[in-house]
């Protein structure tokens, strides 16, 4: 009898451990790749770019790669860093994802790093932008861009152009408190100066009573970053309050110019100046087509910085999977990522080795109005910025 039990329990271990390697041979054929954006709350805008820019790279480089077919699981955490993380640790572990991406905010960047890290996952951050971000995880990969990029870039632009004295407008969480400081510390390296700095709530922000105090410091300039969706309500609010009237400039991060709420904004938006990697209108045959591509399978949307990030994202996570021969799991992948280069849609586009962060272009721009439309139409150009942010 007992004889009889010790046999069936090997038996029924037997089946179970063929059932796991049948799993595992199935899962081989595959190559995961998690997706987690915002496709509700008011970051939404990020996540719905993201994931369409990740479908027409998709539709365009087929979905089998060293033999393996490509699924995109796509998963919406409304920018919520605790449903990141319960996403994150679901998808490692029920669904056996090989690479996790998106990540419209900071926090959710960060609260998914330590699964990064413990599971051996990358991760590719394709919206976030705080510097300190890559260096949550080894795991991490950056094809966003980073706050300190843009900020630095206006800060050398600002005193150059008669602007001296500047007020500075930022959501109140890691990529404004970047771009408060790298905007303040270079501004007053050339000369000028932060005469106040102010924090809006991230949530539900009311720009009024803060756009009153700029009134009456009245500086050359008012320089804000608002994370994508937000650009409206500011601008929206400083035309209002009439302070291009009152002499006040409008500067930023590219962000408040976001290409996917631009055209909304109206005239008023015009000669608004601010600095980023990307903008629907650069001026080269990659874009040109890239752009082309995404409005077609896209009606009525235009790509924006985040759709840039997305798209980039992809092509590092495909190339690091032929490179890899999709063996070696999570280290050959990540190794593979790194150190990548090639000429994206926003320009030449490179993946440093050591940071895991990306070095590219950051342009000045102006909007315009060019065939119809506003654009931010880039008329200066710092090349192959590194991250200021990074020490190392
Ligand atoms: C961020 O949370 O890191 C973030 C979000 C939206 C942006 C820029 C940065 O436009």
């Amino acid at each position: 009898m007992k004889k009889r039990t010790l046999l069936s329990v090997t038996f029924v271990a037997a089946a179970v451990l063929s059932l796991a390697s049948l799993g595992a041979a199935a899962q081989d054929n595959k190559f995961k790749i998690g997706l987690i954006i915002p496709l509700t709350g008011p970051q939404s805008t990020t996540g719905i770019q993201i994931e369409a820019a990740a479908r027409l790279y998709m539709a365009q480089h087929g979905d089998t790669v060293a033999g393996k077919k490509i699924e995109l699981i796509v998963r919406d955490d409304a920018a919520t860093p605790d449903v990141t993380k319960r996403i994150a640790q679901e998808l490692v572990v029920k669904d056996k994802i090989n690479v996790m991406a998106g990540f419209g905010v900071t926090p959710a960047a960060l609260a998914a790093a330590p699964i990064a890290t413990q599971s051996k996952t990358p991760l590719v951050v394709m919206a976030a932008a705080t510097s300190s971000i890559t260096q949550a995880s080894p795991y991490i990969i950056r094809t966003s861009f980073t706050i300190p990029q843009a900020a630095v870039s206006m800060a050398d632009w600002a005193p150059k152009n008669g602007i001296k004295k500047v007020v500075t407008l930022v959501s109140d969480y890691g990529p404004g408190f970047d771009a408060e400081k790298f905007f303040k510390d270079r501004l007053a390296f050339n000369g000028g100066e932060v005469v106040e700095s102010m924090r809006v709530p991230l949530r539900n922000p009311d720009f009024a009573p803060f756009l009153q105090k700029v009134r009456e410091t009245k500086p050359d300039a008012l320089f804000v970053f608002v994370p994508s969706g937000a650009g409206a309500a500011v601008m929206k609010q400083f035309l209002e309050r009439g302070l291009d009237k009152a002499g006040i400039k409008l500067i930023g991060t590219g962000d408040l110019t976001d290409d996917d709420q631009l055209n909304g904004m109206g005239d008023g938006a015009l000669g608004v100046v601010t600095a980023h990697h990307y903008s629907a209108y650069h001026q080269s045959p990659t874009n040109k087509k890239f752009v082309t591509a995404f409005e077609k399978a896209n009606k009525g949307m235009r790509p924006n910085f985040m759709a840039m990030g997305g798209y980039d994202g992809m092509r590092v996570i495909y190339e690091a999977l032929r490179a890899s021969k999709g063996q070696g799991g999570g280290d050959a992948l990540l190794d593979a990522m790194k150190g990548q280069i090639f000429e994206s849609p926003r320009g030449p586009m490179f993946i440093d080795a050591q940071t895991r962060d990306v070095v590219h272009n950051m342009y000045l721009r102006k909007v315009e109005r060019k065939d119809g439309q506003l654009h931010n139409v880039e008329f200066d150009v710092i090349k192959d910025m590194k991250d200021p942010g990074k020490t190392k």
